[in-house]
């Protein structure tokens, strides 16, 4: 850890007071801050709350919302929940793994790769996001030309 990400690192665990039971708010603030939550983060948690690793780890580990492994620079995430797969999810998630090199579950330099259960779009299935921005209806076309547009801008 950098020692400008340190001092933003312990403004952050400032922010709850230091405070145990503000754990899981405190490590959203660290996704927010850095995408993630690593190892060295980790330990600096436990260290200032006076928990154990161990304590900081579990509750890391055990929510989705958090991860240890740095993400990529996008997020793409394909809605996976029944409307979207009875619209061809299934089928766009295999052409969205090939066209950006990646699995489900998994991270590139460029982007991260992840399942979502529904983005509330399910109207206009099949739903995708792309940092941040829900996108309906897409296809394998509009899909390429969404990640064009989206990671050159
Ligand atoms: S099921 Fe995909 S957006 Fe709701």
């Amino acid at each position: 850890m950098s020692p400008r990400d340190r001092e933003l690192a312990v403004a952050i665990i400032e922010s709850f007071d230091s405070k145990p039971e503000m754990l899981i708010q405190l490590l959203h603030g660290f996704v927010d801050k850095f995408g993630y939550v690593s190892e060295a983060a980790i330990r600096l948690i436990a260290d200032e709350l006076n928990l154990s690793r161990a304590d900081v780890h579990g509750v890391v580990s055990y929510y989705h919302d958090f991860r240890t492994e740095k993400p990529g620079r996008h997020i793409v995430k394909i809605c996976q929940a029944e409307a979207c797969q009875a619209m061809g999810s299934r089928k766009l998630t295999e052409h969205v793994e090939r066209r950006l090199g990646v699995e489900l579950h998994q991270d590139s330099e460029a982007v991260s790769l992840q399942p979502v259960y529904c983005l509330g779009n399910c109207a206009c299935a099949p739903a995708v996001m792309i940092d941040g921005k829900t996108w309906g209806r897409v296809t394998s076309e509009r899909f390429d030309a969404l990640i064009e547009q989206e990671l050159n801008t």
